[in-house]
Order: C-alpha cells, then sequence, then structure tokens
C-alpha cells in the first residue's frame, strides 16, 4: 500500500470522500459498536455514488494488546464492486486508516494553514504520526518537525523509522513544539489536553485527530477560545465524538454554530479556507467510513492495474 499511494497521492481521494459527504451523495450508515470486555469491534460500510464505490471496513481497538506486544488494531477493508455486489478486495486496515487518516491531515493543512508555514509540532508518536508527516510536508514546506510523545521510547521508534526522510527533532515538551511551530498536529489517545493554549502563535492551524469520545480532548479550552475558524469532518461525528467540542459546549464556551463548516464544504466551494495570516484555525476529525472507502478502492484499483496482491478464488 505504502508503494502503490503514497500518502501525498492519497489527498486527492480524500478530499473527494469528504465533498461526497458534505455534499449528500455519500451513503454513510451510523457505524456498529460490538463491545467486549477488553475492547471494541466496529463495522463500519459505506458507499460513495460519485466514485461508485462500496466498502466495510471492520475494525477492532484493543488497547490491552499493546501490554502484550500486539498492535492495539487490527482490521480489514473489504472492497465489493457496486454494480454486481461481488467482493473485489480484502485489504489490511490498519495501515489504510494510518493512511487516509494521514492525507485527511494533509488536505486540512493544505486548506487552512498559511502557506509560508514551515515548522510543524508532531504530538504523539503511533501509527497516525508516520502519515501525518508525511502528508503535511507534501502540501507545505516544513523545515523542522518538532516531535514529542510521552512515552520517550515512542520518540526513538518514530526517529528510527521515518528520521531519515524527514527533520525531525525532538522537542523537550508538548509546549515547547507548539511554541515553536505554525501547524500542530496532535494524534495521541490522551483524555486530557496535551499543549497549553497560550502557546499558539498567531496564525497557527491545528489538526486535531485523537480523540473520539465525548470524555476525551487533546485541544484544551483556551486554545479553542483562540480558534477563530473551526472546521469538522462531519458535524454529526463531532457533535457525538469529539469531546474538545463536546465539552467546550457543554462548559458554556462555543456553541454548536461556532463550528464554521465541514471540510467538505471548502472542497466543494461553499465555504472558504483561512482568511488572514493571523487566525487560529481548528480542525478536528473523528474519522469517517467515507475516506476508507475512497481510499481502499484507489488502492484496489492501482494494486489490479500494476497485478500486485494475491488472487482468490472464492468458487
Ligand atoms: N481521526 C481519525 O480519523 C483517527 C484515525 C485513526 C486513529 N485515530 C485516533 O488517534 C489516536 C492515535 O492513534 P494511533 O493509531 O497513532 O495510536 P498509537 O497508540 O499508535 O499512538 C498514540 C501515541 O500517543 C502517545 N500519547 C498518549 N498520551 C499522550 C500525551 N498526553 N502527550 C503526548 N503523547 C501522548 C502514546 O504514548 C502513543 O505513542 C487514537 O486515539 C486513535 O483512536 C483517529
Amino acid at each position: 500500500m505504502e508503494r502503490l499511494l503514497p500518502v501525498g497521492e492519497a489527498i486527492p481521494f480524500v478530499a473527494k470522500a469528504y465533498a461526497e459527504l458534505s455534499g449528500g451523495t455519500a451513503n454513510i450508515p451510523d457505524r456498529i459498536a460490538l463491545r467486549t470486555v477488553d475492547g471494541v469491534t466496529l463495522v463500519m460500510p459505506g458507499r460513495l455514488s460519485g466514485e461508485e464505490a462500496l466498502a466495510v471496513k471492520t475494525v477492532s481497538v484493543y488497547p490491552g494488546n499493546r501490554s502484550e506486544g500486539k498492535p492495539a488494531i487490527y482490521g480489514i477493508v473489504t472492497v465489493f464492486d457496486p454494480k454486481d455486489g461481488r467482493p473485489l478486495a480484502v485489504i489490511e486496515g490498519a495501515y489504510l486508516t494510518a493512511l487516509r487518516t494521514g492525507a485527511s491531515v494533509g488536505l486540512a493543512t493544505k486548506l487552512l494553514s498559511r502557506e509560508n508555514s514551515s515548522a510543524m509540532a508532531m504530538i504523539g508518536l503511533g501509527a497516525q504520526s508516520r502519515t501525518i508527516v508525511p502528508a503535511v510536508c507534501s502540501v507545505r514546506k516544513i523545515e523542522k518537525v518538532y516531535a514529542f510523545d510521552s512515552d520517550p521510547s515512542a520518540f526513538e521508534r518514530f526517529e528510527a523509522e521515518i528520521g531519515d526522510a524527514f527533520p525531525i527533532e525532538r522537542a523537550g515538551s508538548a509546549d515547547e513544539a507548539v511554541a515553536n511551530s505554525d501547524i500542530v498536529c496532535c494524534a495521541t489517545t490522551s483524555a486530557e489536553p496535551v499543549f497549553e493554549g497560550n502557546r499558539l502563535k498567531p496564525g497557527t492551524h491545528i489538526n486535531g485527530i485523537g480523540s473520539f469520545t465525548p470524555e476525551m480532548r487533546e485541544v484544551g479550552f483556551e486554545a479553542i477560545g483562540r480558534c477563530s475558524k473551526i472546521v469538522v469532518d462531519s458535524v454529526s461525528g463531532a457533535m457525538t465524538e469529539a469531546g474538545e467540542l463536546i465539552q467546550a459546549i457543554d462548559a458554556g464556551l462555543i456553541v454548536e454554530s461556532d463550528i464554521n463548516c465541514e471540510i467538505g464544504e471548502i472542497v466543494l466551494g461553499k465555504k472558504g479556507g483561512r482568511e488572514s495570516e493571523e487566525e487560529i484555525t481548528f480542525f478536528k476529525s473523528v474519522g469517517n467510513a467515507a475516506l476508507d472507502i475512497a481510499v481502499g478502492n484507489e488502492i484496489y484499483r492501482r494494486a489490479r492495474e500494476r497485478s500486485i496482491g494475491t488472487e482468490v478464488d472464492l468458487g
């Protein structure tokens, strides 16, 4: 997948998926959550009509796996032919998730960050960071990536994996990374804000990727209070899962109408992106199956074209 669809090349597919989501041509039912004692398995079906793509992502999140040396996330994406319903492909879902997540950050950064942004903060150095950094670097000329994780060993792994390809520097704290950056990316599993809002420079763009329950927030009230533009992947998703925004609304800091728009509305030209050099912008994403479908479909198309993968006769 890394060879078939580099994250920068995945950005246009994610843009089309968001446009369909906001334009009403995507059919994305609510995801089904099957909870067990140790984790949750999510079933996420959907159809894109413009792209003519039909797929189901099934992803398990078992946080305790890590202590046993196993990945916390396992998943598969099954791609179907929308014309006759035939299963076309089964694609490994954990990397696909990181790929489409990185691409969505790349898109938001392209639409909302200052064009002359040259430094980024990467807070949380897990699976998503591996695609977020290349995606941001594909849309902005980044000279420095200030990287921080509360687990010091995460930095060592991050640096070993992508340190040769990107200008990474270890930050002493998340606040230090934020204070030096034009683009701030958070992809942690934290339930509490990971940086102080007063550290943000005017003109910063923030990508909030990690939190996905009403109890979780990576971006605190002070940072949200300083944002003049809040953009989400989907308003309904944000209102049920984006802890930052749900808690800010509950606290009376903002109201739902302070969410400027969905990112797909900017893609469609219905809403504008950044308006000034000084404004602080915030893209909050909780993830959506539309992205998995669009990117999964393109990976299948490219794999066929280049004869990559294993053909299985289902009889
Ligand atoms: N929005 C989306 O589309 C989307 C997609 C995939 C994953 N996610 C979410 O993003 C988060 C990160 O995913 P991942 O796969 O990279 O997880 P991961 O477990 O691989 O990495 C998370 C990292 O965050 C670090 N961390 C935790 N608390 C921290 C803190 N306070 N400060 C700094 N670092 C901290 C951990 O040490 C870990 O290295 C998860 O919550 C996941 O559910 C969102």
